[in-house]
């Protein structure tokens, strides 16, 4: 043990509560591109591998016991890549719910989307309005899926609720509060996540989750999504277990 480590175990003995399992974990799974770009392959391949990563992962979490797993599927400004890779995520994505619904069902896995689905098409809705409605009862385990989401677009249209709100005189602006704002986001019944980790190398959280991350732990690994396996997901949870998480308080 170093120096500084003994030092910061004695000086801030007892530490703050430990937190040795993330209840919820957020992703960014960026990198799918470049892992097919690697291998001369189309981007939807890059994709496809990441539906695939994205499986594991799921089961990783549920091995662990983690409750709440929610990912950045397809973010307000994908919405701006070229109209073919847009497809080719719809299709991936309406494949995915197809193939993926009944055993998430059997699995007791509840399943929610965040963002602003009024943009995607009819038919993707009524499929996502299906499944959220299957699975809504379901309780072992919380998948959220993040598809047309960018939280900045997603605080703007919690804060028109509101105002309409107070517009009709049901709610007085002195009452709103954080509680009431965090109320109004699409993850209003979700837990803030724990532990954020994001692939692919950048470090920034691309307008995902800004305000359910104020006190997350966040991880970024240099793994492609696609090649992120069990042994990175291990790597990130004992990475969180030494973290001391503290909420701006002194953590004594
Ligand atoms: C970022 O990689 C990833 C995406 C924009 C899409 C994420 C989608 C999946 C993992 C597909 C599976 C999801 C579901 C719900 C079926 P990128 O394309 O920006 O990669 P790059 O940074 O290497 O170009």
């Amino acid at each position: 043990m170093s120096n500084l480590q003994s030092f910061q175990i004695t000086s801030h003995a007892p530490r703050a509560a430990s937190h040795a399992l993330p209840r919820h974990i957020a992703i960014i799974m960026d990198g799918n591109g470049r892992w097919a770009k690697a291998r001369n392959l189309p981007r939807t391949a890059g994709h496809k591998k990441g539906a695939d990563a994205l499986r594991r992962v799921l089961d990783s979490c549920r091995n662990a016991g983690i409750s709440y797993l929610t990912v950045y599927a397809f973010s307000s400004e994908n919405w701006k890549r070229p109209q073919d890779e847009i497809n080719d995520l719809m299709q991936l994505l309406q494949h995915y719910l197809q193939q993926e619904l009944q055993t998430l069902h059997e699995n007791n896995i509840r399943l929610r989307f965040i963002g602003d689905l009024s943009l995607l098409s009819s038919d993707i809705r009524e499929q996502v309005a299906h499944a959220v409605e299957m699975t809504s009862r379901n309780a072992s385990f919380n998948l959220t899926i993040a598809l047309s989401y960018g939280s900045r677009q997603e605080l703007v249209r919690a804060m028109q609720a509101i105002a309409a709100d107070v517009k009709t005189g049901a709610l007085q602006p002195q009452d709103i509060n954080e509680q009431r704002l965090a109320d109004a986001l699409d993850t209003g019944d979700l837990p803030e996540p724990d532990l954020l980790i994001r692939t692919g190398g950048e470090k920034r959280l691309s307008n995902f989750l800004l305000w359910q991350s104020a006190y997350t732990e966040l991880y970024f690994t240099d793994a492609l999504w696609p090649d992120f396996d069990s042994a990175h997901f291990t790597e990130a949870l004992g990475d969180y277990a030494k973290r001391e998480r503290r909420y701006g308080t002194t953590g004594v």
